[in-house]
């Protein structure tokens, strides 16, 4: 266990993971709002949108018009979800820089996700990364279901190496480990850390915790312990995969802020701003602020 490093890398997916399974659809205006309020507090990455199936999840439609409408600040970056070929067509066409693709451990949730089986995904990434990277575009890889999967149970951590290498491999210049459900606990994350960090150096992993079973901001700590420096949250803790029954949203990124900044650990973003999003964004999608942070948090 070393000591905690100077700053961590926050990577916000609110506006992608947050929206994606929400009850209301926000309309454009409001995603680039959000967008747009993130950005003034400090983010500077922030996962988009997703060019998926908009049949299979509704809430992600229109991403293509989102991209080209959003204005674009200098040293933000905006990755969104690709997951074949047809969606890497519509993000190059839509100006996008940044693509994050994306896999499952388990083969029951490859099917119910991406409708396709473990091996057969990472083929069509492998077609993607390859135009991706011919067209000078970054690409962030996932990984879903590293503790355990819904519909499996328990997955053990060699196969989360042996994937997440072979993101590496084609051409990630990182892999976010996702506990989709968030059944993990803190010695089960600095396990799997140990494990994955054998095959792939830790300064290329990002944890990516949801928040179901109350861990999050403690998983997020027995991560940074273990070195891994980039985690994803999201604003307001909005979030969920809507092929993951149960799961609800993910690490609230203000508790992230709030827990790292406590530590001395440099965010680079304003909390106050934060919980300012967090507070309308939880508005406009008609329901409780869900972070305990937007909660205690007093502006006067
Ligand atoms: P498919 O193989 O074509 O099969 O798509 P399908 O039956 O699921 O979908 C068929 C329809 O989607 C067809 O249209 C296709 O043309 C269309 P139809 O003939 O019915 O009119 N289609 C597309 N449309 C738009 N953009 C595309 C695209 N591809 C096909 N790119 C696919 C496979 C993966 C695209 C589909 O199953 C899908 O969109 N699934 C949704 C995946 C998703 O967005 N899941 C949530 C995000 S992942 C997540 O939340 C986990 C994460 O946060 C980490 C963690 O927490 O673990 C990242
Ligand atoms: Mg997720």
């Amino acid at each position: 266990m070393g000591a905690l490093p100077a700053r961590v890398r926050i990577v916000e997916v609110g506006p992608r993971d947050g929206l994606q399974n929400e009850r209301v659809a926000l309309s454009i205006d409001d995603r680039l709002a959000l967008i747009a309020k993130l950005v003034d507090a400090g983010l500077v990455d922030i996962e988009a949108g997703a060019f998926v199936s908009p049949k299979r999840v509704p809430n992600m439609a229109g991403s293509g018009e989102l991209m080209k409408r959003l204005p674009r600040s200098s040293g933000v970056s905006y990755p969104c979800l690709v997951p074949n070929d047809t969606g890497l067509d519509a993000a190059l066409e839509a100006g996008c820089r940044d693509i994050a693709v994306f896999a499952a451990v388990s083969e029951t949730f490859s099917q119910r996700n991406t409708a396709c089986s473990i091996a057969e995904s990472m083929e069509r990434l492998r077609a993607v990364a390859r135009r991706a990277l011919d067209s000078n575009v970054r690409m962030r890889g996932y990984l879903s279901c590293v503790i355990g999967c819904p519909y499996e149970g328990p997955i053990a951590a060699g196969i989360v190496a042996d994937m997440a290498l072979q993101l590496i491999d084609m051409g990630c210049h990182e892999v976010s480990l996702g506990d989709t459900t968030g059944i993990g606990t803190p010695e089960q994350i600095r396990r799997l850390i140990d494990a994955v960090s054998v095959r792939v150096p830790v300064h290329r992993l990002a944890g990516h915790f949801h928040d179901t079973w109350g861990m999050g901001v403690a998983n997020v700590y027995a991560a940074l312990q273990s070195g891994v420096t980039v985690f994803d949250a999201s604003v307001g803790g909005l979030g969920g995969c809507p092929f993951a029954p149960g799961a609800s949203g993910n690490v609230a990124t203000e508790d992230v802020v709030y827990m790292l900044e406590g530590a001395g650990v440099v965010t680079g973003v304003d909390l106050g701003k934060l919980v300012g999003a967090a507070r309308w964004v939880s508005d406009r999608l008609d329901r409780q602020v869900a972070s305990r942070v937007a909660r205690a948090y007093r502006t006067e």
